[in-house]
């Protein structure tokens, strides 16, 4: 049977994750929804309308949804659906500032989800990501491997690419790592991170990787105060569309995911940003790679960090 997979929200975030996703042309259906009348149907028509040009079968279909759920029954089916619904950050905003705001529209959505595509994958991009990750288990009731987050994909993306252009080389020759959360308490690892196969740490000095751990770090808040209506897209739903895709092909990928971790480095029961192998069932396993033992202090720490935040998203 065909894939299908639904994005819910059709802000930027949302509608170019659904233009990727029909681009890529291995789901049968795209669905998009949003709360705005219209919005979703106006895009799924312009997506449609592309099809031609970028010679894709796959099927957009655009859905307003109601604040009882109406319109919802246009997800059934899903096998994957990709939560980017809640607002963005303004210049000067944390992540953590959407917490609230956020937690109330996640919720609501993952309970939809629930009801409407009982058996799909939940990718969570809505920040802050740890957070409405551990809260969209939670109002899903789905198993945790089926409910997982984007964030390592995207922070990994943006330091491949401050190292490349740094060292003036090609993307595709740099491989970097990064876990943890998609906050403060970001771990990249450097000791994981390569330049043509050779160790980052050969390629440049100490103090300029540090340089671009906190470039990377910054990389959405930078953006954020660029934009200044809205947050980072292009490379956000870059990273969603492939997990989906991963998801829908049950590739067996590792990717770096939010992902919820039992035991891997020692820590237990938390979503956390780590690498695992992605197929038809979300996350197959969590997959511990080796770190120095200050990435390792690190990586503890954002666990303890995001364990924390977590415990105040279920009440919410
Ligand atoms: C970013 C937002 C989407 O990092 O979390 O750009």
């Amino acid at each position: 049977m065909g894939k299908k997979v639904t994005v819910v929200g059709a802000g930027f975030y949302g509608s170019t994750t659904a233009q990727r996703l029909a681009e890529y042309d291995v789901f049968d259906t795209v669905v998009i929804t949003d709360i705005v009348e219209g919005k979703p149907a106006g895009l799924a028509l312009d997506l449609n309308q592309s099809r031609a040009i970028e010679g894709f079968e796959t099927k957009v279909v655009g859905v307003t949804t109601g604040p009882n759920g109406e319109g919802y029954e246009a997800i059934e089916g899903s096998d994957v659906v990709v939560i980017t619904a809640g607002l963005a950050r303004k210049p000067g905003m944390s992540r953590m500032d959407l917490l609230e705001t956020n937690a109330k529209i996640v919720r609501q959505v993952a309970e939809n989800v629930a009801k409407y595509a009982p058996s799909a994958v939940v990718i969570v991009v809505s920040n802050p990501l740890d957070e409405m990750t551990a809260l969209a288990q939670i109002a899903t009731q789905f198993p945790k491997n089926r409910v997982l987050g984007q964030a390592g994909m995207l922070d990994t993306a943006r330091f491949s690419n401050f190292v490349a252009e740094a060292l003036n080389v090609p993307v595709a020759s740099v491989r970097t790592l990064t876990l943890g959360s998609h906050g403060d308490t970001m771990v990249p690892v450097p000791s994981r991170s390569t330049v043509n196969g050779k160790p980052l740490r050969d390629a440049m000095p100490a103090e300029q990787i540090e340089e671009l751990v906190v470039k990377t770090r910054n990389g959405g808040a930078e953006v954020v105060a660029l934009l200044k209506t809205g947050s980072a897209y292009y490379a956000p739903s870059a990273a969603a569309a492939r997990m989906a895709k991963a998801v829908a092909e049950d590739s067996g990928d590792v990717m770096p995911v939010c992902a919820w971790v039992d035991g891997e480095y020692g820590i237990s029961g938390v979503y956390l940003g780590v690498e695992a192998e992605i197929g038809a069932e979300g996350v197959r396993r969590v997959v511990e790679t080796d770190l120095d033992a200050d990435e390792r202090a690190s990586l503890l720490a954002a666990a303890e960090a995001v364990r924390a935040k977590q415990g105040d998203v279920s009440s919410m």
